[in-house]
């Protein structure tokens, strides 16, 4: 989603924001833009639809300053246009501003307040620089009081850098929901939505806290409450990886990412699991799991499908009834609880707004509270009672791959560790440390046949407009997860959906050609699902059946070795990721940027 860099103070300022809004590429934008200004009265606002290559050839040599924002845009409130992409300036071009968020009220704010103003463009952010400039020019605020005055009339989310030409030694700052970091560098200062976009100029960032603002100056930065008092804070470490950020010798980051997966499931491995089968998860957090009598996961995309995995690991290892609940249904709809109720997020970027705002809603309700996400450091790892990383290193591709199954590997470690707690006999019996190692195997064996995977992309997907995942029970969750890899990055329209529920209305649907990809793994109802198999096949479809050795049969197509139930995913989810990448090429599509996608969803 949206993208947002400033910088004041060093002399490099166009170079420092290019180089940023190109690593924040992967989020997902639509258009972008720059703003600089050289302190001494020049300044430069170029701005641009599409990629930030376009963006680039605009900015001249003659852009240069020591203070500058800069904006990647993913349109909410107006369509991809230069006039609707960021920054937006006043009427005045005096106030420069950047925004990444949705500010709720901005009609009302628009009817009260600049009901006589001309807007040149539909955003929401204009509406704020707009407040700012007229509070300032009307009213003769100051400053620092328009900016506090107009973010006391904001509902919604925002990260804001603001710019007056004015006051070419300060860059006004400030954050509620959206994330926002300020990095302290040698001489000079950043302010990020994302530290990947200036991993190489600082470690040290300053957290703002909702409803903060900043006033962040070449050596000095001053943090103040909504009442305008000073607040201390101290700097956070983010360390981010250079070689962790690079594709290598990768076409892609998808394809890069989907390969890590066998590494990534011997890190969590080593990383929460000793040799003598000790689980290395703070005991206070697996004394209050084990108490609790019901867990709720809440989730959105594939971290939901990531999550639907934790509820059987759950149920079955730690004998705990789950639920598991889309983030953005749940905010709204809370069901009853339970009277010793746990709340266990997953989020990959620990970011998404639709997680967050049940999590605050939990924090208010007096909820414990577990983030499993990526990120260390993200607004929902600080922000829950405990969190647990997911060790997967750093995920680009908008299509969460690695993250998926590092999520079910976490929950299956917590999941055993508060089984034992309980004493429950098949967490105890549970060889993990065994169950993925023979995944980490299985993937790696998936993974080296990338020219298997390209033919059977070409043979089914090759020419289709639809297609279907099929499954029962965890193959049904794994359905879901491979059907949105499929739509999301190929525009193949897919459902993935529970095979018995077939002939209850989707087969209609089945006509000569339709690819049908078909997992089973379960063994309890491989025969039912073969029966779907034969009803599909009946009707012409085009069937692919990716089985267990358990439940093999002559002629499956594709044949992986057999997990424990729950942990089938980590391997037949990598299947439905390489179709998905393959497909994908094969139409000439963007993979790692499908249209229309962030990374990180930064509202609701
Ligand atoms: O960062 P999160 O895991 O919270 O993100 C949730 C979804 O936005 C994300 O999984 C999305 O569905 C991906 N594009 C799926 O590939």
């Amino acid at each position: 989603m949206c993208g947002i860099v400033g910088t004041i103070g060093n002399v490099e300022t166009t170079e420092i924001l290019m180089k940023g809004l190109t690593r924040l590429e992967y989020r997902g934008y639509d258009s972008a833009g720059i703003y600089v200004n050289d302190q001494a009265g020049q300044d430069h606002l170029i701005k641009t639809v599409g990629k930030i290559a376009a963006l680039q050839a605009a900015v001249g040599p003659q852009v240069q300053g020591k203070l500058g924002i800069a904006h990647t845009r993913w349109a909410t409130h107006g369509q991809p246009s230069v006039a609707n992409a960021h920054p937006q300036f006043s009427p005045s071009k005096r106030f420069y501003l950047v925004h990444n968020g949705v500010i709720s009220n901005f009609s009302e704010l628009k009817a009260t307040y600049l009901a006589e103003q001309t807007f040149a463009s539909q955003t929401d952010t204009e509406v704020i620089v707009q407040l700012i400039a007229q509070f300032v020019e009307q009213e003769q605020l100051t400053t620092l009081a328009a900016f506090q005055k107009t973010l006391s009339l904001l509902a919604g989310s925002y990260a804001l850098l603001m710019i007056d030409r004015q006051q070419p030694d300060v860059l006004y700052v400030a954050k509620n929901k959206s994330p926002l970091l300020i990095g302290l560098a040698d001489g000079y200062n950043v302010v990020t939505s994302d530290a990947l976009a200036t991993y190489d100029l600082t470690d040290d960032y300053l957290e703002l806290h909702d409803g903060e603002l900043a006033l962040v100056r070449e050596n000095d930065v001053t943090i103040l409450d909504q009442k305008g008092e000073t607040q201390g804070r101290e700097p956070i470490e983010i360390k981010v990886e250079a070689d962790a950020v690079g594709k290598g010798t990768y076409p892609t980051f998808m394809l890069k990412e989907i390969d890590e997966q066998p590494a990534v499931m011997r890190r969590i491995s080593q990383h929460y699991l000793s040799a003598a089968g000790k689980i290395a998860i703070d005991t206070d957090l697996v004394e209050r799991l084990a108490q609790a009598d019901r867990l709720y996961f809440v989730a959105a995309g594939t971290s939901y499908h990531a999550s639907l995995v934790g509820k059987r690991l759950f149920e079955r290892y730690a004998e705990i009834p789950a639920e598991a609940g889309v983030a953005s249904e749940f905010g709204y709809h809370w069901p009853l609880l339970s009277a010793k109720p746990f709340f266990i997020f997953l989020s990959q970027s620990g970011e998404t707004a639709d997680s967050r705002q049940v999590l605050v809603e939990a924090k208010r309700r007096g909820l414990p509270t577990l983030v499993i996400t990526n990120v260390a450091n993200s607004t929902l790892a600080r922000e829950a009672d405990h969190h647990l990383l997911l060790h997967a290193g750093p995920e680009i591709a908008v299509a969460s791959t690695k993250a998926y199954t590092a999520q079910i590997a976490v929950e299956a470690v917590l999941a055993k560790a508060v089984g034992a707690r309980r004493q429950i006999a098949a967490a105890q019996e549970l060889d993990l440390a065994g169950q993925l190692a023979m995944a980490a195997t299985a993937m790696d064996e998936i993974t080296d046949n990338h020219e298997t995977w390209d033919q059977l992309a070409a043979q089914y997907l090759g020419s289709a407009t639809d297609a279907f995942y099929l499954g029962r029970g965890i193959d049904y969750d794994v359905s879901l997860e491979a059907a949105l890899k499929l739509k999301e990055i190929s525009y193949v329209h897919t459902e993935g959906f529970a095979a018995g529920e077939l002939k209850h209305g989707t087969i209609a649907l089945i006509e000569p050609g339709v690819p049908v990809i078909t997992f089973i793994t379960e063994v309890a109802t491989a025969d039912h699902t073969r029966g779907n198999v034969q009803e599909v096949k009946a009707r012409g479809g085009n069937v692919l059946v990716i089985a267990s050795t358990t439940c093999q049969q002559l002629g499956d197509q594709i044949v992986i070795p057999a997990l424990t139930a729950e942990l089938m995913p980590l391997v037949t989810v990598v299947c439905g990721q390489l179709l998905a990448y393959y497909a994908t090429l094969q139409r000439g599509l963007d993979v790692d940027q499908p249209r229309n996608l962030a990374k990180s969803v930064t509202v609701e």
